[in-house]
Parts: structure tokens; C-alpha cells; sequence
């Protein structure tokens, strides 16, 4: 190739730069002599032609022509999650301020950690919804039609406990779900919802933990009760003390 052809070629498919300086046409060993027959980038997409399409609706903001997501489903969706959240942020609130009252302080702070919890996960949902130009949904009327998990609350710690661990399992299944729609076509909405259902889990783990040892203590409570009337009940006591 002539040194005039050459610079030619440089012209019109020289190597664009991108990434802090990384020259991808050659850097990365894809084009030889630098500029000759490189492509403009080791993407499939042709980055001018990203450069020219950005261009149009750029008050669109994050949301590109190339998003290939159904944007309304997907805010539809997100906007599911976010009254779950809402849902679990509340009736969490709901049983800390009950545990209070009957006196089981260390259940109480769990349950107060877990409202400010989900209510930061209400708040990173809503906080995705606005970035693709989404209206997030806090109208009190349409929460429990959109909310994925229930409000219930109990009227001891062990169904509030239930009532919560019921809550996580349902979040933690609709979450997987959500994740799989996402993965093709939205890998930030996808990662958000994963952070938030590996946040869900650990939530499950910790109030199957608490049940775990509440329920323990009620049996206890109950031997104790059943010994000073002098109704032991052979097996609630074995029960209690093997648990
Ligand atoms: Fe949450
Ligand atoms: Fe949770």
C-alpha cells in the first residue's frame, strides 16, 4: 500500500481512542501498522454510528436508542419491587415497635436494621425508575395490589417472625425472577436487583435464626409454666431442651 493510500485509510477508519487512552485499533493488537485496515473498534457496533445515534433524544438521558428492553414493563416491574419494599419496610417498622412493647429488645433492633434496610432498597429502585425517565409509584392506594409480599402483622414475636420469613422467601423468589427478565437487556437493572435479593437472603437467614431460638424459648417458657402448676408435659419439655 502506497504511503498516500495509507494515510487515506487513516482518514477515514483511523483508530478511535477510547477508555483513558486505549487505542483499540492498536493497542490491543487488531490492526498492524497503526491505522491501516484497523477497525474502529474491537465492538461489533460501529462506534460512529453509536456517536451519531446518542445524538438524537438526548433528553432521553441514560435511556439510548439501543435499550432492548420493553422500558414500560420493565418500570412496571420495577415499580412492583419498589412497593414490596415499601411493604417490608413498614411492617417491619410495624414489629419493631411491637417487640418493644412486649419487652424483647435484641429482636426489636433486627427488626428496626431490616426496616432501614428495605426502605434503602425502596429508595435504590425509585432511584433506577427516575433514571429511566419512570414516575416511581408511592401512592398508598396501589401498594398492596403491587406489592409482591404481604403486610401482616402478629400478635406474638414468633408470628411476627413467621409473618417476616414468609415476606423474605416470597421477595427472594419474585427477585430471582426479575433478575432472569433483566439479564438479557438491562445489566443495571439486573445487578441492583441482584445486590438487593443477596441483601433478601441474608435478611431470611437472620429471622429463620431468631425463630429458630424464639421458638426454643417459648418451649421453655412453657416447661417452666407447665412445672410450677405441676402439669408437666413430658414431651414439650424434651422437645424444648433438645431444640
Ligand atoms: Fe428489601
Ligand atoms: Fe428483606
Amino acid at each position: 500500500m502506497s504511503n498516500a493510500q495509507s494515510e487515506k485509510n487513516k482518514e477515514q477508519t483511523g483508530p478511535i481512542t477510547l477508555f483513558h487512552g486505549t487505542n483499540l485499533g492498536t493497542d490491543l493488537g487488531t490492526g498492524g501498522e497503526a491505522g491501516e485496515s484497523a477497525p474502529a473498534s474491537v465492538f461489533l457496533t460501529n462506534i460512529a454510528e453509536i456517536r451519531n445515534r446518542v445524538r438524537q433524544n438526548i433528553m432521553s438521558g441514560a435511556v439510548t436508542p439501543d435499550y432492548k428492553g420493553d422500558l414500560k414493563l420493565t418500570i412496571a416491574i420495577l415499580n412492583e419491587a419498589l412497593a414490596t419494599e415499601i411493604v417490608c419496610t413498614l411492617r417491619y417498622r410495624n414489629h419493631f415497635h411491637l417487640a418493644e412493647g412486649i419487652e424483647a429488645q435484641s429482636v426489636a433492633q433486627e427488626f428496626l436494621e431490616h426496616s432501614n434496610e428495605e426502605l434503602n432498597h425502596a429508595e435504590l429502585i425509585a432511584k433506577r425508575i427516575r433514571e429511566l425517565n419512570g414516575e416511581p409509584d408511592y401512592n398508598p392506594a396501589n401498594l398492596l395490589s403491587r406489592s409482591h409480599s404481604e403486610y401482616q402483622t402478629g400478635a406474638t414475636l414468633t408470628e411476627m417472625l413467621q409473618e417476616d420469613l414468609i415476606a423474605e422467601r416470597i421477595a427472594i423468589e419474585s427477585y430471582r425472577e426479575i433478575v432472569r427478565y433483566f439479564a438479557p437487556h438491562d445489566p443495571t437493572s439486573r445487578r441492583m436487583m441482584e445486590d438487593i435479593l443477596a441483601r433478601e437472603e441474608e435478611h431470611a437467614e437472620e429471622i429463620q435464626t431468631l425463630l429458630s431460638q424464639t421458638s426454643w424459648k417459648s418451649k421453655e417458657h412453657l416447661r417452666q409454666s407447665f412445672e410450677e402448676s405441676g402439669e408437666i408435659d413430658e414431651s414439650e419439655s424434651t422437645e424444648g431442651r433438645s431444640a
